[in-house]
């Protein structure tokens, strides 16, 4: 029995990678392990990534490609986001790929990895609706790559792009079609004068949207977790869950009528009934916003949550009859039996994303990695 642990299932997230292997075709699979893989646990994760088929991996920052470098998984490392120029020489000096957008950062690259003794290997991101990082007008990307191409220096490595609106098909303004017919002339005119270039634009929605997308590679987090790109149910597309967030009943208590559980007095119990304490609370990630307003899982049974989510401890109300008794487990996110809460149950409760309910998962709580099989 432990307090908490959030379990991962390693096997399941080769398993997903396969899917979007198959997905795929020729294209390469980038894993995406960024934010502690979701907060899966990065490291564990790129490796079962790497099993399924994951050519490359990337993440947002040069701690992270740090993280992912030193457990040398034999596969291309791409870091995405903006850096400082510290963490250039950091990404560097373990061997990442970088995302170049302005000349002036190009010029930056170019002279600390003079100093590194190596070129560096740069990405052209060219920004075709998103937003936000990345140049706008395809013609600057072109001369970027040119002049890329032309440093001692650099090595162009990739162009590639982001989508705002993947994972809403119901976008009838087909923002998404437009971003791919403002980046395929951009990425083309780079292609033809910079062969063997990779292109890649896709996130885990896009693949399952139009292999036109597709390109030479595509860089996929959610679904690698078996978390549904489009907030549905992951297996309707061939995803299988990654993370379970498990716990126990520290307590059961009779309550009686009109006794109230947790700050503020927030539920008052409408008849005699049992209570279940379970020590998770906010300090693990469970969002004070779902007080009595989502379902535990004991005995194979839902329970309401019920009263205030507190930082260590929640509780939950059992009924007037049970035959649970302390140290049953409680599953907050996973399978138990036949019933199964799912992130995106917790996310659509939450109005928001199963992104931000695993990557919520503090670390507090272990991760324990269950090898692939
Ligand atoms: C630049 C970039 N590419 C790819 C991804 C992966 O997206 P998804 O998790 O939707 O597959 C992300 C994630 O946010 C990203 O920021």
């Amino acid at each position: 029995m432990e307090r908490a642990v959030a379990r991962i299932d390693l096997g399941a997230v080769r398993a997903n990678c396969e899917r979007l292997r198959a997905e795929l075709g020729e294209a390469r699979l980038c894993a995406v392990v960024k934010a502690d893989g979701y907060g899966h646990g990065a490291v564990a994760v790129a490796g079962a990534a790497v099993a399924g088929g994951a050519s490359a991996l990337a993440v947002a920052t040069a701690g992270e490609a740090a993280t992912i470098a030193a457990a040398d998984l034999g596969a291309d490392l791409l870091t995405l986001g903006s850096l400082t120029e510290a963490e250039v020489d950091v990404a560097l000096a373990v061997g990442s790929d970088l995302s170049v957008w302005t000349e002036g950062f190009r010029v930056l690259v170019a002279a600390r990895a003079r100093a590194a003794g190596r070129p560096a290997r740069v990405h052209l991101k060219h920004d075709s609706g998103m937003g936000r990082l990345g140049t706008f007008d395809g013609a600057d990307v072109v001369a970027l790559a040119r002049a890329v191409a032309a440093d001692p220096d650099l090595e162009l490595a990739g162009v590639w792009t982001h989508f705002a609106t993947a994972d809403e098909p119901d976008d009838d303004e087909g923002y998404f079609f437009e971003q791919l017919d403002r980046f395929e002339p951009v990425a083309a005119a780079i292609r033809a004068e910079h062969p063997g270039v990779t292109v890649h634009a896709a996130n885990s929605a896009a693949v399952f949207r139009s292999a036109r997308s597709h390109f030479d590679m595509a860089r996929c987090g959610v679904a690698i977790y078996g978390l549904d790109p489009f907030q549905d149910d992951p297996r309707s597309r061939g995803l299988g869950p990654v993370l379970s967030l498990r716990s126990y009943v520290a307590a059961v208590k009779r309550f009686p009528a009109g006794q109230s559980a947790g700050y503020g007095r927030r539920w008052r119990a409408g008849e005699d009934t049992w209570v279940g304490v379970v020590p998770l609370g906010y300090g693990d990630g469970v969002r004070r916003a779902l007080t009595n307003d989502c379902d535990v899982l004991v005995g194979g049974r839902r329970h309401p949550l019920v009263g205030t989510v507190s930082m260590d401890n929640l509780t939950i109300d059992l009924g007037p009859e049970t035959d649970v008794e302390p140290g049953a487990e409680a599953v907050l996110i996973g399978r138990q039996g036949e019933e199964e809460i799912r992130a995106e149950e917790l996310a659509a409760r939450l109005a928001t994303i199963n992104y931000e309910i695993t990557c919520g998962i503090t670390s507090r709580v272990p991760r324990a990695a269950e090898a692939a099989a």
